[in-house]
């Protein structure tokens, strides 16, 4: 499909409907995508954890905020989940990364506080979670990005303390009463001259 289609397609889905799942190739699929995903100097500071098995998304359900009956409803829930052992990380890091990249990371860990190398982490896993979006689009699965999640409880439940989590996404198909549909509430954008400007 093409791109500008799909991305005018996706919209947040607020109600899923549970008996329709998604194929396994499919999720196969997705999960390959996220690999691929670009992050600075290669650094892949991330765990992505999918979800699937109902008792674990009906514990994740109850610290979901406003988001229960979409953890519940939806096929999956995909957790993006960001380093939080740095020394782990750096091990791993200077047996996978070239030296000028190693370099790199090595200075702006030195000159920087643990939680701004924390902050620089979580905007790689964002820019997976941007990759992940386009690719549902793509894919014609419905999702729901959900920043509402306890990340605390999360970790609790999930296991890994390596990792910290940061948002999830539900992945499923839209129940047919979903009201957030583009039929019912249309996509609400800036105008493309108020964002881009061009020089
Ligand atoms: C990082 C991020 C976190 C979000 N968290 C939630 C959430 O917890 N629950 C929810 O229903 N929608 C959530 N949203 C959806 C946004 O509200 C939605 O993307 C925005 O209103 C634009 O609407 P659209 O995605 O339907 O085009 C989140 C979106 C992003 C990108």
């Amino acid at each position: 499909m093409d791109f500008l289609k799909a991305i005018k397609n996706r919209y947040t889905t607020k109600l899923y409907d549970h008996s329709k799942r998604i194929d396994v190739g499919k999720i196969q699929k997705l999960q390959e995508i996220l690999t691929l995903s670009p992050s600075s100097i290669n650094s892949q500071p991330w765990e992505f954890v999918f979800v699937s098995d109902a008792k674990t998304k009906e514990q994740l359900s109850k610290v979901s905020q406003h988001n229960t009956q979409k953890v519940l409803d939806c096929d999956t829930v995909v957790v993006f989940r960001s380093i939080d052992n740095l020394s782990t990380f750096k091990n791993e890091l200077s047996e996978r990364l070239p030296e000028y990249a190693l370099g790199f990371y090595n200075d702006f860990a030195e000159q920087h506080s643990e939680n701004d190398v924390k902050t620089w982490m979580d905007k790689q896993v964002y820019i997976a979670l941007g990759t992940f979006l386009s690719a549902c689009a793509s894919m014609e699965i419905d999702a729901t990005p959900m920043e509402g999640i306890e990340p605390k409880a999360y970790d609790a439940i999930l296991g890994n303390d390596d990792y910290r989590s940061i948002l999830a996404v539900a992945i499923g198909y839209r129940h047919e009463k979903d009201v957030n549909q583009l039929h019912i509430k249309p996509k609400s954008r800036k105008k493309i001259t108020e964002v881009v400007r061009s020089i």
